[in-house]
Parts: C-alpha cells; sequence; structure tokens
C-alpha cells in the first residue's frame, strides 16, 4: 500500500505489508511472529526516501486515563496512537496544565518522547512521569521512568542507546489542577496575548496564542507537505559566536552555558538565501526557513537533496554544521 497518507510530508512510497495495531496484546502477538519490523506512528517526524521492505507497523493504540489525582496534580496515562494536539486540547478542556505551549503539534503522543517534542519555551519531558514500552525482541513490557528516559533538547534515550529497540506504547503525564506554572516568556506568546489584551492569561489563552502563532508561520501538513523543522538549531562555542556577530551585528541568539550558544538554523538558512525558494514541486518554506516542504509530488530523495545542499551552503558560509532533526529513512 502507499503510505502517502501516513506521512505528514506526504511522500508517496510503498509498504510491501502493512498491519495496524490497536492494542498491546496485539502488538505483543505480532512480535511473537516478526521482529524485523519498521514502526509508523503519526508519520510526522520522517522523511521516507524509499519504498519500505520490512513489515510496516502503524500504532494506533487509542485511550486515555486518569491514574490519580489530588487537589493540585491530576496523573494521565495516554496511549501511543492518540494524536497529540487532540489529547492537549482534552487536557485543555480539563483544565489540566502543563501542555498549552505544545498545542497544535504533529504526531502522536507515543512518539512525544523520542525527540522530547519542545516549542515556546516548554518541553513535553518537564511533565512526563514515564513512557511504557514493549522491548521488540522479548515481547516484554517495560517501563521508563522520566530520568531513565535521558531526555535533552530534541533528545532522548529512544534516540541513542535504546533506538530500534522498543515499540512506544503509551505516556505519563503529571498536570497541574490549580496554581499552573504557565510559560509566556516567549516573545511571540507575550505579543499575541497583548495584542488581545490578555493579562491574566489561562491555560487555555495559551493554547490560543500558540495555536494562533504557529499557524501564521508554520505550514498545516494537510495543505503543504512538511515535517516541521526539519534541522536542530546547532549550539555553537562562546567565541564562534562573538567572531560571527562582528560580522552579522543582528544574529539571534540563546545562551546555553558560560561557554555555549545556539544559534537559530532558519536564521541562517535565510541569511544563505533559501528562505521561500522553490524547486519544482518542493522548496523552503516561506515564512519559516527551517521547514523543508513538499507542495505535492516530490520524492524524499529530492528534499534529503535540498537539505544536504543547505548544509553545505550553511557550512561555508558561517562554519557551522547543521544537524538534521527528522528522520531521514
Ligand atoms: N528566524 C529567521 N528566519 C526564519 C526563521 C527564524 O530569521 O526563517 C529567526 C527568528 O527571527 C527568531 C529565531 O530565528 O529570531 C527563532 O525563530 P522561531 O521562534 O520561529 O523558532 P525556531 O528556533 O526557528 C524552534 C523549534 C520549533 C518551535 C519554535 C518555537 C527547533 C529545531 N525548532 O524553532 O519546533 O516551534 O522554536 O518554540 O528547535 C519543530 O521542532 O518541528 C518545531 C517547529
Amino acid at each position: 500500500i502507499s503510505l502517502k497518507e501516513y506521512n505528514t510530508f506526504g511522500i508517496d512510497v510503498n509498504a510491501k505489508r502493512f498491519v495496524s495495531v490497536t492494542s498491546l496484546y496485539q502488538l505483543q502477538q505480532l512480535l511473537k511472529q516478526e521482529t524485523a519490523i519498521f514502526l509508523l506512528s503519526g508519520g510526522s517526524n520522517m522523511l521516507l526516501t524509499k519504498d519500505i521492505e520490512n513489515l510496516v507497523v502503524h500504532i494506533d493504540m487509542k485511550g486515555v486515563s486518569i491514574d490519580r489525582e489530588n487537589h493540585n496534580d491530576v496523573y494521565i496515562t495516554a496511549n501511543a496512537g492518540e494524536n497529540w494536539h487532540e489529547f492537549v486540547l482534552w487536557c485543555v478542556s480539563q483544565g489540566y496544565g502543563g501542555l498549552e505551549n505544545l498545542s497544535l503539534i504533529p504526531g502522536n503522543v507515543g512518539t512525544c518522547p523520542i525527540q522530547n517534542i519542545g516549542a515556546y519555551g516548554v518541553e513535553v519531558k518537564d511533565t512526563i512521569t514515564k513512557v511504557e514500552a514493549v522491548e521488540i525482541e522479548t515481547g516484554k513490557l517495560v517501563s521508563f521512568a522520566a530520568e531513565e528516559c535521558e531526555f535533552g533538547y530534541r533528545n532522548s534515550i529512544f534516540k541513542n542507546k535504546a533506538k530500534g529497540k522498543y515499540v512506544l506504547t503509551s505516556v505519563s503525564f503529571q498536570l497541574t489542577k490549580n496554581n499552573h506554572k504557565l510559560n509566556t516568556s516567549y516573545g511571540a506568546i507575550e505579543a499575541e496575548l497583548s495584542l488581545k489584551g490578555i493579562t491574566n492569561p489561562t491555560i487555555k489563552d495559551i493554547s490560543d496564542a500558540v495555536i494562533a502563532i504557529r499557524q501564521s508561520k508554520l505550514p498545516d501538513p494537510k495543505e503543504i507537505g512538511n515535517s516541521g523543522s526539519f534541522f536542530k538549531n546547532p549550539v555553537i562555542s562562546k567565541e564562534h559566536f562573538e567572531k560571527l556577530q562582528k560580522k552579522y551585528a543582528n544574529i539571534p541568539s540563546y545562551v546555553v552555558s558560560a561557554t555555549e550558544v545556539k544559534v537559530p538554523a532558519g536564521w541562517l538558512i535565510e541569511q544563505s538565501g533559501f528562505k521561500g525558494k522553490r524547486f519544482g514541486n518542493y522548496g523552503v518554506h516561506e515564512k519559516q526557513a527551517l521547514v523543508l516542504v513538499n507542495y505535492g509530488g516530490a520524492s524524499g530523495k529530492e528534499i534529503y537533496e535540498l537539505a544536504q545542499q543547505i548544509q553545505h551552503t550553511v557550512k561555508d558560509i558561517f562554519d557551522i554544521p547543521l544537524e538534521i532533526e527528522v528522520n531521514v529513512i
């Protein structure tokens, strides 16, 4: 079958064999027969460049449950196949705080820990208490406490030591019922709230603001194929940054440590002349240079080649290597 509808880049490659898994039991039975599998969840962080030979296993377990709650906090477990944004909206509607800044991120609950999704000053690691997973080789259900997930910026154990070894089946969160820890520090959120005259925002106000900001900058994958940020924001030494600053006085940056600075890849790519560039049916998004887009009918190989061209150009101009954030397959 074609995987076009199963990846947000809208790349038309084929799977020889495909199965949707809707329960833990079904997954464990399947793993008894076959362990050479290709896992597919929301398909929102991958670039497919070829047909898939292994059995494609679409993770589609649904369900959200409240494990326990007290006056201040609620402990929730969501199964891997739940759509991330719908889950966030449900939490916001219940008055549960912590995920509102992560509104409108494409993908499913089960993959949010892998790259530790983050936006507007919040990372999902801030609320995760536990991740459950099935070990592919043994079919055993195992549990990772948050500390064991080795979370970092767009990173976790599931991209490193544990890569390819587990199917994440559920994620547990600790959210707030009162005394929400609102994060409005991000400039764009402050601007959006003040535009609406909101001085004392609720979690719903923040979720609405984030949705408005994302809709204004990021292409909707239902309309234009994409995988969000294609590259990570690079971290460079302070010396390197100060050298660049002499030449580019307005270079944006975030301090990472006493010796390191993070530079927005979108700025580097824009300065390199790629923003809004279109090559036939693919290109660089016009409002956010960090996002590569498929206008329809592009191949994964073409988009990957564009990514490499961007990497070379940015390296030549700024001497900064850009790391691809999306999984290239
Ligand atoms: N910028 C440019 N040109 C561009 C894009 C950005 O000059 O084309 C500059 C902006 O002017 C601003 C800075 O870069 O000074 C940062 O831009 P923005 O706030 O849009 O955020 P970002 O660093 O480009 C990161 C995440 C996004 C997340 C936003 C908001 C990464 C790789 N990306 O982007 O995450 O939504 O911050 O928190 O960290 C994703 O991972 O898929 C994603 C969309």
